[in-house]
């Protein structure tokens, strides 16, 4: 794969596989993260939380979770960089991409605005799961470490924003995963490519970036032939 251009007439490469990994490592502890807290918080499930053994993965869960930032910035700092930016950068396409959401969300593109490499909608997703995560993590190391000390009313403050930003975050998963599956975007986090005509139908103004890079280094290449 690795020798295989980032543009080819059928496929687009999405996602290189540093960052295919850091996602797996978020996914994978976020996932260990919500059923052993369910664990812990749902009386109905309390049996199995037997010996404290739950306890003990949400903390290995939560570890995970809190090193993905960094493990991104170290592997692909470029990336992790761009996330960010794109994350929270809006332009009038998006905003008009925004107003039509409803239609896209039943899988209707036709008249979409042209979107970059990310939609509007991930920036949305995307910007939202760095804010609760931030909240999750905040109130989660309070819990493990200053819990104590805190009175009564405070307790019971952080327990309430620890679950809400969860069950938050859960409710965008449900959103990520049906997205996901409609705009059959699944290849790009485990080969790394996407078919080029959906990237095409969601990502139009990336695509195009794409291609006029690839024009030119095909100019340059001839170029320096001549
Ligand atoms: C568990 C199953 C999951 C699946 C199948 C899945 C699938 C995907 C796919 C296909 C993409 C790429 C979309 C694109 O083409 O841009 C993506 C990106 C992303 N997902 Fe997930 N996801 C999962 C879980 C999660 C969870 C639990 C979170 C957050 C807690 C998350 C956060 C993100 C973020 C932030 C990105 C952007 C990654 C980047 O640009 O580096 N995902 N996911």
């Amino acid at each position: 794969m690795g020798t295989r251009e980032p543009l080819h007439d059928r496929e687009v490469l999405r996602y290189r596989k540093r960052p295919r990994i850091v996602h797996a490592m978020l996914a994978s502890s976020f996932l260990l993260l919500l059923l052993s807290g369910l664990v812990i918080l749902w009386p109905a499930l309390s049996g199995l939380a037997a010996g404290g053994w739950t306890r003990w993965l949400h903390r290995v869960g939560a570890v995970i979770f809190m090193a993905v930032p960094f493990v991104y910035w170290f592997a692909d700092r470029d990336g992790a960089k761009e996330l960010m930016v794109d994350s929270f950068k809006y332009d009038r396409d998006d905003y008009r991409w925004f107003k039509r959401f409803w239609s896209y969300a039943f899988g209707h593109t036709a008249n979409m605005p042209k979107q970059g490499r990310l939609n509007a909608g991930q920036k949305m997703h995307h910007a939202s799961v760095m804010l609760l995560s931030a909240s999750i993590v905040a109130s989660g190391l309070i819990m493990w470490f200053f819990m104590p000390s805190l009175g009564p009313s405070l307790q019971a403050w952080v327990v309430v924003i620890h679950d809400l930003s969860m069950l938050a975050l859960t409710l965008l998963l449900v959103g990520h995963l049906y997205f996901t599956f409609v705009y059959k975007a699944l290849s790009g986090m485990t080969r790394g490519y996407i078919d080029a005509d959906d990237a095409r139908l969601e990502h139009a103004k990336w695509v195009e970036e794409l291609e006029q890079e690839a024009a030119a280094a095909a100019e340059e290449e001839t170029t320096e032939k001549v």
